[in-house]
């Protein structure tokens, strides 16, 4: 599978392709070249509303993780994007978007504590990534935050009316939980009004900082940066904001921004943003005419926003 396109548009022959367990967004391959190299590989179904919404970001977020990889001190740190043989970073055909990275051996640590020391590895790269801005030579404009909450129509109308004839599993699913829904869209609209948007110093940021976005083997490393945003820093530090090793984070991370202060009007837009794009994104998904959708994980995933 996927043959074709790797030995055309990257120049690889291939000796193995392997679809491995991938995330939300994209199917995952792990690829053997007839040269002994090792890459994988992320195929994004354009039917899937995710892909949709992300396609213009897309083009410009892995443009900027290339110029990450060449120019940053991040480089050992991230993964590394490969270019087609027209030197671009993405690939699509009719069906598709693709993009390939190196492989990198170690492990996906899910559900797994990690270590004090990874931690702190992966803290010293949230701060360096901060170190980004808008100096990078490319328009950002699109990848730029504007407090914009992009689902609120669509989600307050499935929610008051689209619902009631909605699929069946997705239904049982939400049928106690409509009220908290439209009470934290409410929420939400209104923390987004009361920010104050002068003197919000805007970086880069990766926006999706969980377990399953990095790989640790004696280090750790950095990935899927499909949701890169210039923003404020709270985007990424929402996601330990009063965690259990938030004091850790904020130490480490002010040995390099030491005039960081926590803005909590932001930790909590990003935090109810976070999770209502979650529910919205299933929702969308599960209503879609996407194929092989996964509908026990996604309503798992749907059913884990309310507890
Ligand atoms: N370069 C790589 N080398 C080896 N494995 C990788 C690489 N990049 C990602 N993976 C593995 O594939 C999984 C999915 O990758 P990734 O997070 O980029 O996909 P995704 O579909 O965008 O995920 P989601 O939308 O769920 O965040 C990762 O959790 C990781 O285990
Ligand atoms: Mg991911």
């Amino acid at each position: 599978m996927y043959e074709d396109v790797l030995r055309y548009v990257y120049n690889i022959d291939t000796y193995k392709v392997q679809q491995i367990q991938g995330g939300w967004s994209a199917c995952a391959y792990k690829v053997q070249g007839n040269d002994k190299k090792e890459y994988f590989l992320k195929v994004y179904d354009k039917i899937r509303p995710s892909t949709q919404n992300m396609y213009t970001s897309l083009h410009i977020s892995s443009r900027v993780l290339r110029w990450l990889n060449s120019y940053s001190s991040l480089t050992n740190d991230i993964v590394e994007l490969i270019n087609t043989l027209d030197n671009q970073c993405i690939y699509e055909d009719e069906k598709n978007i693709y993009i390939l990275y190196k492989y990198i051996h170690g492990k996906t640590p899910r559900d797994e504590k990690i270590s004090n020391t990874h931690f702190n590895i992966l803290s010293n790269i949230i701060a360096k990534l901060h170190t980004y801005g808008s100096e990078i030579p490319f328009d950002l404009t699109v990848i730029t935050e504007d407090f914009n909450i992009p689902f609120y129509d669509n989600l307050l109308n499935f929610v008051t009316k689209e619902y009631s004839s909605c699929s069946k599993d997705l239904k049982e699913v939400l049928s106690e939980h409509l009220n908290t829904i439209i009470h934290q869209l409410q929420r939400l609209m209104a923390i987004q009004k009361n920010i104050v948007k002068e003197n919000i110093d805007y970086r880069l940021c990766h926006t999706d900082i969980h377990k399953g976005n990095i790989i640790i083997d004696d280090s750790v490393h950095l990935l899927d940066f499909d949701n890169l945003l210039l923003a404020p820093v709270e985007a990424d530090l929402f996601a330990f904001y009063q965690q259990p090793r938030w004091e850790r984070l904020l130490s480490l991370y002010k040995k390099t921004h030491p005039h960081y202060k926590v803005n909590e009007q932001l930790m909590k837009f990003y935090n109810l943003r976070r999770v209502l794009i979650d529910i919205w994104e299933e929702i969308e998904l599960l209503e879609s005419d996407a194929h092989n959708v996964d509908r026990i994980t996604s309503l798992n995933n749907l059913r884990q926003q309310f507890i």
